[in-house]
């Protein structure tokens, strides 16, 4: 069944978008969230995904915006569930990729071949404005988890997102769109966070940048949206785990 998309803010000139899911299990891999924004007619994708939830994005943001009209492509680190449909959205729109310098000669590997779309960002970050005047920051969040990796905040809608970070995983089909119980989804979230960060230092690294932002809502890859109270319980939970070498015997 293809959910259809929900919209997370909007103002005149600005759109910000979850692009839905598939839960009849043709989505191969653990489940991925896409976001996309369009600003004065001019889209922004965020961590497009894999090959297998390629057609659901396409179909659904077509609702939307021409795909010739997607002028950028963000991907928050290197991973296939993030950017694995590269290839296809070559072909589809004629977007910039903007991802950590690190990572650009790697996701060649992805059936890329036009190197001259890439826009590799420095690790200490970079921004993009939109026609509006409205931005959005590349904000570093390096080793969470991967260490070349950025969030991306939105200023019009207040949205962090934050790639992996927030990642929760519920059994096939149970995830809800937006955090309903937060302890109850703290159970779901545990297992990730603590084998794909290496250290609470860098949770705290990223927390004391993240908390100089007016963030109204977190959206992450994987898992549920938080808003409301429930983003500052959520920066509150982080900033608490033992992860990675803090619990690993190596
Ligand atoms: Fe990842
Ligand atoms: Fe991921």
């Amino acid at each position: 069944m293809n959910v259809g998309v929900e919209t997370l803010y909007e103002d005149k000139d600005h759109l910000f978008l979850w692009l839905g899911k598939d839960e009849s299990g043709q989505e191969e891999g653990v489940q991925a969230n896409q976001y996309l924004i369009v600003d004065s007619g001019q889209g922004l994708l965020i961590d497009p995904g894999g090959f297998g939830v390629f057609s659901r994005v396409l179909v659904n943001l077509s609702h939307y915006i021409d795909p010739q009209s997607i002028r950028d492509i963000f991907l928050c680190h290197q991973d296939p569930d993030v950017g694995g449909s590269l290839s296809s959205w070559f072909e589809m729109t004629p977007a910039a990729v903007h991802v950590s310098e690190l990572w650009v000669r790697f996701l060649l590997h992805y059936g890329v071949d036009d190197v001259t779309r890439f826009r590799g960002i420095p690790d200490s970050g970079g921004n993009l404005t939109f026609p509006s005047g409205r931005k959005v920051d590349f904000v570093p969040a390096h080793f969470m988890h991967s260490p070349g990796n950025f969030h991306l905040f939105d200023h019009a809608s207040g949205i962090l997102f934050t790639g992996d970070i927030g990642a929760a995983v519920y059994p096939q089909g149970q995830t809800p769109t937006f955090v309903e119980n937060f302890d109850e989804h703290v159970l779901y979230m545990e297992g990730f966070h603590g084998r794909y960060i290496p250290t609470n230092q860098v949770v705290q690294a990223w927390l004391s940048r993240v908390r100089g932002l007016p963030v109204r809502q977190i959206a992450p890859q994987h898992g549920s949206i938080f808003r409301g109270e429930n983003v500052g319980r959520f920066l509150d939970w982080i900033g608490t785990i033992r992860c990675g070498l803090e619990t690993m015997k190596l």
